[in-house]
């Protein structure tokens, strides 16, 4: 048998730091709105760098953290809403900036859910035997498809990356997961729409900033996923005070406090970091997960059990129990 674990982390935000008082002089929004809503007071807002800018900052960390031969490196997922072009993909830049020239690579698009589909996958990829190391990134520059006129989503998101490297072991790290979509409440949540273009049609829709049913994400993050998290603790081999850490998505803290009375574990179990970096989508939960190692909570060596759980557009949502 075959089995992954995740052997490094890393992260990176752009300098540039925008405060709730910073965006109140542009928006008809105050510090008390934003914080007491959302638990969010800065956000990192890139200035000239790109998505893959921000992911190759993570994965030269990995690599040198590691101190990984490149060509060691067997595949490499980027999960981003928010790539620099639809072709090439963003993974495929990474690719080339590190030299992973025997990688095949690509782009995961699954908004907030994006780091968790991404390790599950990984995940399955390195327990078929066939992989043996491979890199999983969270990389967004969400600035660039916010509206900026519009309060009701420019002051929830942010910019940044963050990414895991994985490699094959010979015990069972993911203990437990559930993936899951629903199409059918896509409207809820939209950016890039690009409508036709051909001879035979004008393009009508052309919009690509993010639009968003705050109130209807807020309630299906609650319900839904609050739900798909217990339903993963009953069905994980281990019982629900062996879970050290809860890193979910970071969107809202007071989805976080519902959360944890529905889910029934103490709310400081759930670590949070949407008070310096906003809702950074794909790249929330590994900004967190590296800061977390950083901060001497988790060391890697896998002696804690974690539950990642990312839930957004699409609609998306997923959750992991994991040793690290
Ligand atoms: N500043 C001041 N007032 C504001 C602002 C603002 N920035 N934004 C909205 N308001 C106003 C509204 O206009 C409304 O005013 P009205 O009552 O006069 O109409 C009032 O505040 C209340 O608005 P609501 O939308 O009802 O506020 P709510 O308490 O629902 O909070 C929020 C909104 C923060 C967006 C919340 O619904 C939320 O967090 N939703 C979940 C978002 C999320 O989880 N996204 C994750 C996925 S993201 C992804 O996948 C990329």
């Amino acid at each position: 048998m075959f089995y992954s674990k995740i052997s490094q982390v890393a992260h990176y935000v752009p300098k540039q730091t925008i405060s709730n008082d910073d965006l109140s002089l542009i928006l008809d929004t105050s510090d008390e709105w934003i914080s007491s809503r959302t638990g969010i007071k800065n956000r990192h807002i890139s200035q000239d760098e790109l998505t893959s800018d921000l992911a190759n900052r993570v994965a030269e960390q990995l690599i040198e953290k590691s101190q990984l031969d490149p060509l060691e490196i067997d595949f490499i997922v980027v999960a981003t809403i928010t790539p620099d072009s639809t072709m090439p993909s963003t993974a495929a830049k990474v690719q080339a900036h590190i030299g992973a020239k025997n990688a095949f690579v690509f782009d995961l698009t699954a908004a907030c859910s994006g780091f968790v589909f991404g390790l599950a996958t990984a995940d399955k990829l390195i327990k078929s035997g066939v992989y043996k190391k491979g890199i999983v990134i969270g990389a967004e520059t969400i600035s660039k498809i916010l509206d900026w006129s519009d309060r009701t989503t420019a002051v929830l998101f942010g910019d940044g990356a963050g990414g895991v490297l994985m490699e094959q072991t010979d015990y069972e790290h993911f203990l437990a997961e559930s993936l899951h979509s629903d199409g059918n409440r896509s409207h809820a949540l939209t950016s890039g729409n690009t409508g036709l273009n051909s001879p035979f049609s004008v393009s009508t829709e052309n919009d690509s900033h993010l639009k968003m049913e705050g109130r209807m994400i807020f309630d299906f993050a609650v319900k839904d996923v609050s739900k798909d998290v217990v339903q993963l603790i009953e069905k994980a081999p281990i019982a629900i005070e062996e879970i050290d850490y809860l890193l979910f998505h970071q969107a809202n803290r007071r989805i976080l406090d519902k959360m944890a009375k529905k889910i029934g574990i103490t709310r400081e179990k759930f670590l949070e970091n949407m008070m310096e970096y906003g809702n950074t989508s794909a790249a929330s939960i590994p900004i967190l997960l590296s800061e977390t190692v950083d901060k001497g909570l988790i060391s890697l060596d896998g002696t804690k059990t974690i539950l990642l759980a990312g839930f957004g557009g699409g609609l998306t949502w997923g959750s992991l129990i994991v040793k690290i």
